[in-house]
């Protein structure tokens, strides 16, 4: 497929690709995978904003998820205008597990807690990512074309993401700085990949394995 090569280090850096079974899921539940695909964009350039207005005293970190509120906003629009296109209403839909199951990682004390937050943005940059790769052969073509763009932003976000980690813990000055996060990229790798392999019993855009197939 078209996209391979740009996804090469997106599935490397993850720890398993989607199930098939979430594939079907999705397949069947397009109405709450676009409701939700539209709060996760919401959400990516909330987190980002906070992330701004907490650290302001970082400039590289100011520059680069400026950008990426713009782009997260945006899909935000082009979601909700796809959605709209299809006759699709506007649902509340509470949250899944997998936000606040990575979010439970975060140390307490800096610059850890920075260093933690960034990790995990990469990881649901390239886990979204991933998953439109995924859905993208799947969807019809108006969709499949639709996550094809999207993915292309997405691992730029994962990549912003990560070197914006190495990037504090260099000039915070922490010990063996390249292996603590390496460390901690391996320990943040485990608990997403448990969220996306074990028995879910709420379908969401990151959600794991469906419990009937489970
Ligand atoms: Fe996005
Ligand atoms: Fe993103």
């Amino acid at each position: 497929m078209k996209y391979d090569v740009l996804m090469q280090p997106v599935i490397e850096f993850l720890g398993c690709e989607t199930p098939k079974v979430w594939i079907d899921e999705a397949l069947n539940n397009l109405d709450i995978l676009m409701q939700d695909h539209a709060n996760c964009e919401k959400k990516a350039a909330s987190t980002a904003m906070n992330l701004m207005f907490r650290y302001s005293f970082f400039a590289d970190l100011q520059v680069k998820l400026a950008q990426l509120v713009r782009e997260e906003m945006l899909h935000y629009e082009q979601v909700l205008e796809l959605m709209k296109k299809r006759g699709q209403t506007w649902q509340a839909l509470s949250a899944g597990r997998y936000a606040t199951g990575l979010r439970k990682e975060v140390r307490t004390y800096e610059p850890e807690a920075l260093i933690d937050i960034l990790i995990i943005g990469a990881f649901v940059e390239a886990r979204s990512c991933e998953r439109f790769y995924a859905l993208a052969p799947h969807v019809d073509e108006e969709l499949g074309r639709y996550y094809g763009y999207l993915l292309k932003s997405e691992s730029r976000h994962y990549e912003d993401y990560l070197s914006l980690a190495l990037e504090v813990a260099n000039t915070s000055k922490l010990k063996n700085a390249k292996e603590t996060i390496q460390q901690r990229i391996e320990h943040i790798r485990g608990v997403e990949k448990e969220l996306i392999l074990s028995s879910d019993d709420t379908f969401r855009f990151h959600s794991g394995i469906p419990i009937k197939a489970s």
